[in-house]
Parts: structure tokens; C-alpha cells; sequence
């Protein structure tokens, strides 16, 4: 079995063990929360050894050669040796300024940070809390908006991390930022190129960032966001939506819902079929953001149906395991 050697310890990894695992059995703090590969937030570097290259999928070029890789996706075949970061490298404080519900179980958080903090819309940070506990949550907000990061976050009745925002006792807290991380952007050029932006839940909030973006770099062609909930429950910022596609021609927006009576400007059906029956482009660029299941369906009908891979950008959103003995440390 590979060894695994860090801050002094080694420990044996199981046969399907991951370095994430690993670490945390042997008793070291390690930032972690999707556990898939996706939020980026457990982030370590081989001194030693072969990084296995499935652990580097989605990290740039300049970390790949500098051995970093997600401990998360590692299963080595052979020994490494590990150095975590330090803890509060690359960390931003930021204040809680504001916690409102904006659906039945989203909230729109307020962070200001105390630094500068440079983003894009769309993507997405890892908010840390002073015990150490990490989520990934993407920032609905451009950076022109103002001083603060608005996130909107969905509150599950066993997570730790929403369901402390959502106390009383998150307001004016003191957290602290790492990122932000994630390729799921406008990028200005070609400004007539049909968008298409697909999202689930608070897949919303990087949709909504994107769609501001691209209205601001003056994006002409048309822009067709669809937004998908189980019930109306779950649906928000319509008002908002209904007001940016009533004073922008090339934008179109339709909340979409899987059960429920039919209300006013809320279409009843499966959103994947809705997004891609209403007149699929062939030369569109795509962003798919929320269910997992949802984006890895539209992710394979989008290019069948002619987007090109380089014009399909996605973040799907996975939640964090619940709390178990070896997640102790999140
Ligand atoms: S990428 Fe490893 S915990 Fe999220």
C-alpha cells in the first residue's frame, strides 16, 4: 500500500483511500468540503512523488507544475509526500453584513471583505469559518455592484454551514475567503454569439452574474436564461429577471418548475427539455450551473446538439457529505 508522509507523519493508505482521507486519519486539519473535486477548497502540493493526474483536473497550468492537486481526488499508486498550506495563506477576512431569505429556503448573504478581493462574475469562493468549517458558494454579484459579495445560499436542515447563516448568530461574523476559484465566466468577444444559461436552485446567483456581465460588455446577440425549481417555492429574483428582459430585447427568461399548479410567467415541466427545445443554436455558448445530474445531461445534449466543448462552461453544485467521523475536521 502507498505511503503517505506529511508534517512529520506517515500513514498508510487503504486500498481505496484518498490523500484527503489519509490526512484526516492521521490527524491533520485539512480544508475540505465537496469532496469531489469540484469546490478546489482542499488543495495540497507533492514534494515527493507522482501526482496521480485525475487529482489535477480543472487546476491551472502554473499549480499543476508547482505539484499541486485535490487531496480529495488523489488515490495514489506509490508513495508522496505532502505539504499542506498554510491555513490562512490566500485567506481573505470578510465581515457578514447582511442575511435576508430570498425563497423559502435561500438566503442572500452579504460579505464585505477587508481587503481587496478580485473576481469575476460567476464564479465562486470558499467560505471558511473561524472553526475551520468550508463551503463553497458562487457570487451572484458584479464587481462594480459595490464593496460587498452577495452569495445565495441554499439552507439544508443538516448543514453546518447554512443553517449557522441562517442563525441569528452569523450576522457580523467574522469569516474568512479563499478563492475565488472556478472557470464559469463571461469572457468578452463575439458579443452577437447566442447565450444560453441553464440553472437549478441557486445555480441562479453565477447566472445571474454572468447575465449582468454580458449586458455590461454590451452583449447583443440573444441572451435565453432558463431557471428551474421543484415548486414556485423555489423560485426567485423573478421580479428582477422579469424587469432585465423586459429592457433588453435580446434577453428571455423563463422560471420553469417540476410540480405545482401553473402560475403566472412559471412554465410547468422538465427544464433540460424546455432549454433545449426552444430553438437550440448551433453556435451558442452555454452555462449550466446546480443539480450535477442536470448539468452533466445538458452538458452532452448541448454539444450534440452543435455547441462547441470550448463554449460549454459549467459548475455543478455538490453538496457537502454530512458530518462523519473522519469529516471532523471540516
Ligand atoms: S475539491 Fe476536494 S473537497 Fe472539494
Amino acid at each position: 500500500m502507498p505511503k503517505l508522509l506529511c508534517g512529520g507523519k506517515a500513514v498508510e493508505l487503504g486500498p481505496t483511500e484518498t490523500v484527503l482521507e489519509g490526512l484526516l486519519r492521521a490527524g491533520l486539519t485539512v480544508a475540505h468540503s465537496c469532496r469531489a473535486g469540484a469546490c478546489q477548497s482542499c488543495l495540497v502540493r507533492a514534494t515527493e512523488g507522482l501526482v496521480p493526474s485525475e487529482a489535477q483536473v480543472g487546476l491551472k497550468d502554473t499549480q499543476k507544475a508547482e505539484g499541486y492537486f485535490l487531496a480529495c481526488s488523489a488515490r495514489p499508486k506509490t508513495d508522496l509526500a505532502v505539504s499542506l498550506p498554510d491555513q490562512a495563506e490566500g485567506l481573505t477576512p470578510a465581515h457578514i453584513t447582511h442575511v435576508a431569505w430570498l425563497a423559502e429556503s435561500v438566503l442572500r448573504v452579504e460579505l464585505a471583505p477587508t481587503k481587496t478581493f478580485a473576481y469575476r462574475a460567476g464564479q465562486f469562493v470558499n467560505v471558511v469559518r473561524a472553526d475551520g468549517l468550508t463551503r463553497s458558494y458562487s457570487l451572484a454579484n458584479l464587481p462594480g455592484d459595490g464593496p460587498t459579495l452577495t452569495l445565495h445560499v441554499r439552507v439544508v436542515s443538516q448543514g453546518r454551514m447554512s443553517t449557522w447563516l441562517a442563525s441569528p448568530g452569523a450576522l457580523g461574523a467574522l469569516v474568512n475567503l479563499r478563492g475565488p476559484a472556478g472557470s464559469c465566466f463571461y469572457v468578452e468577444g463575439r458579443p452577437t454569439q447566442p447565450l444560453l444559461l441553464v440553472g437549478t436552485g441557486t445555480g441562479l446567483a453565477p447566472l445571474y452574474g454572468i447575465l449582468r456581465d454580458a449586458l455590461r460588455a454590451g452583449h447583443s446577440g440573444p441572451i435565453r436564461l432558463f431557471h428551474g425549481a421543484r415548486t414556485p417555492r423555489g423560485l426567485y429574483l423573478q421580479d428582477e429577471l422579469r424587469a432585465l428582459a423586459s429592457t433588453h430585447p435580446q434577453v428571455s427568461y423563463t422560471a420553469c418548475v417540476r410540480e405545482g399548479a401553473g402560475e403566472a410567467g412559471v412554465t410547468v415541466g422538465a427544464l433540460d427539455e424546455l432549454a433545449m427545445s426552444a430553438g437550440a443554436a448551433k453556435d451558442q455558448r452555454v452555462f449550466l450551473c446546480g443539480d450535477p445530474t442536470l448539468v452533466t445531461a445538458l452538458r452532452k445534449r448541448a454539444f450534440l446538439a452543435g455547441a462547441r466543448l470550448r463554449d460549454i462552461y459549467s459548475d455543478p453544485f455538490i453538496l457537502a457529505p454530512p458530518p462523519g467521523p473522519s469529516t471532523e475536521a471540516a
